[in-house]
């Protein structure tokens, strides 16, 4: 989808204006540990379980596209044991959940350079997406090595491919969105983001061009779909003008 499309809102329990798709910088796992004195990856495990709430949430508050941020390429930076500890929370988290999904009519997908991902866990991330490619209560997409600069020159090399083959001529927006990660999926209306950081850290710069923001100081693993269900019910508030007067 373009930055410009016209917005598609749906209707919560409460009536009011619901975004229909929320993405989510999911932050603060380590300061949540490391508060407690434990080791950083204790609190990628807590962050695991919340997002299996609010996964299970998300439909029941009239949100149909969740997109969440559970790896950047910039997070290569950290320990080995870190990010081999985060790899394995992945693995476990699609192994584990899968059965839950797919009885909850949850679309799983992923986003973000795979190549140098370990080639079990691209096994799994390829078989989850096929085995609940006929989902659609939720379409859930998971930013897994994933950077918009990173996914935006991607983007670059797939339409210069096109239009050195003479499938495009000269390029329109909705021809670089067709080349994104996010191909076919509509642009997020809302990107919350956890632990009281206020920058987007390389989260979707092209497709929430437009979105509304929320910076809550709650850190993942203490983030509730009761906290959601706040922030939702401030986004029916809001007054979205899309550039018109
Ligand atoms: C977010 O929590 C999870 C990932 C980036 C993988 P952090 O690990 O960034 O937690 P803080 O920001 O250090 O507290
Ligand atoms: C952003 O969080 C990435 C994810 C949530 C996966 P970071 O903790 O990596 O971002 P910075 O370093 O604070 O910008
Ligand atoms: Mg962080």
């Amino acid at each position: 989808m373009v930055a410009d499309a016209a917005p598609q809102l749906t209707e919560g329990l409460t009536g009011a204006a619901r975004p229909r798709h929320v993405a989510i910088i999911m932050d603060g796992n380590g300061r949540w540990a490391t508060e407690r004195g434990w080791p950083r990856l204790v609190g990628h495990r807590r962050g695991a379980e919340r997002v299996k709430q609010i996964v299970h949430a998300c439909p029941l508050m009239g949100v149909n596209w969740l997109t969440i941020y559970a790896f950047s390429t910039e997070n290569w930076k950290r320990s080995t044991v870190e990010v081999l500890g985060l790899m394995g929370i992945f693995a476990r988290y699609i192994r584990r959940e899968a059965d839950a999904m797919a009885a909850e009519g949850v679309r799983m997908r992923f986003i973000g350079d795979r190549e140098p991902l370990d080639r079990k866990l691209r096994g799994l991330m390829d078989s989850i997406e096929v085995q609940t490619a006929g989902n659609s209560r939720l379409n859930l997409t998971v930013a897994i090595n994933y950077g918009g600069r990173a996914e935006l020159t991607r983007a670059s090399a797939r339409l210069a491919a096109k239009i050195g083959r003479g499938e495009i001529g000269e390029p329109t927006e909705a021809d670089l969105a067709a080349c994104l990660d996010t191909a076919g999926h509509p642009d997020p209306d809302l990107v919350i983001r956890t632990s009281g950081e206020t920058r987007i850290s390389n989260f979707l710069p092209f497709q929430a061009a437009y979105a509304e923001y929320e910076f809550t100081p709650t850190l993942w693993p203490d983030f509730t779909p009761a906290h959601l269900e706040e922030i939702l019910d401030r986004f029916g508030m809001r007054d979205r003008r899309f550039g018109a007067a």
